[in-house]
């Protein structure tokens, strides 16, 4: 018990860092679970496992994968549809320029059709875009329909990650592997396709 106890505050220990490292407060990641990986697993890049299940509807959180920050939405159907709104303004909607390993399977990007699994590091020099989900004018978009803004330099990314056009990061968020067992996300392993 000690033992697993010892672990587990490791273990949230790297994860705070992690989070301190991308900018992101850690109460934007209240739902963290069931990432426990050994020691030994961990310092070769494990895989990071959490339950999903008790995000809420429009809902991000923030888990570290390589010590990189990795996102994950729970999108609403509002929020699905509204997809279609960003579309002339999206450099590469279909991830044409870039690696997507799970192309064409869902509207999300991801495995799922509910979940979207992004890297949440900004292709341009690397900070952290923030999630502004509401559907209202910000000061850099009058016609803002939700999804991430880079604060350092002003890329945007719709709801899936994907990049507008005329800002500054090249490409699309990448979208790490991943796959789902129920409600169990794993991310940094595919899975097999499905
Ligand atoms: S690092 Fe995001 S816009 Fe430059």
């Amino acid at each position: 018990m000690q033992e697993k106890d010892n672990t587990r505050r490791k273990v949230l220990i790297g994860l705070t860092s992690a989070v301190g490292l991308s900018g992101i407060p850690f109460a934007a990641t209240p739902f963290i679970a069931a990432w426990n990986p050994s020691a030994k697993a961990k310092a070769a890049g494990a895989s990071v496992k959490l339950d999903v299940s008790k995000m809420q509807y429009g809902q991000q959180i923030q888990v570290a994968w390589r010590k990189q920050p990795v996102f994950i939405i729970r999108h609403t159907k509002e929020s699905l549809q509204s997809l279609e709104l960003t579309l002339p303004k999206l450099a590469d909607p279909d991830s044409n320029q870039i690696d997507e390993p799970y192309k064409g399977i869902n509207p999300t990007r991801s495995k799922s059709a509910e979940y979207t699994v992004i890297a949440g590091v900004c292709t341009h020099l690397g900070c952290s875009p923030k999630y502004h989900p509401e559907v209202e004018p910000k000061p850099w978009d009058a016609s803002w329909a939700g999804g991430f803004f880079c604060p350092c330099h002003g890329s945007m990314f719709d709801m899936v990650g994907r990049v507008y056009k005329g800002v500054p990061a090249p490409t699309n968020l990448p979208v790490p592997p991943h796959f789902f067992k129920g409600s169990i996300l794993t991310i940094g392993e595919d899975g097999g396709m499905t």
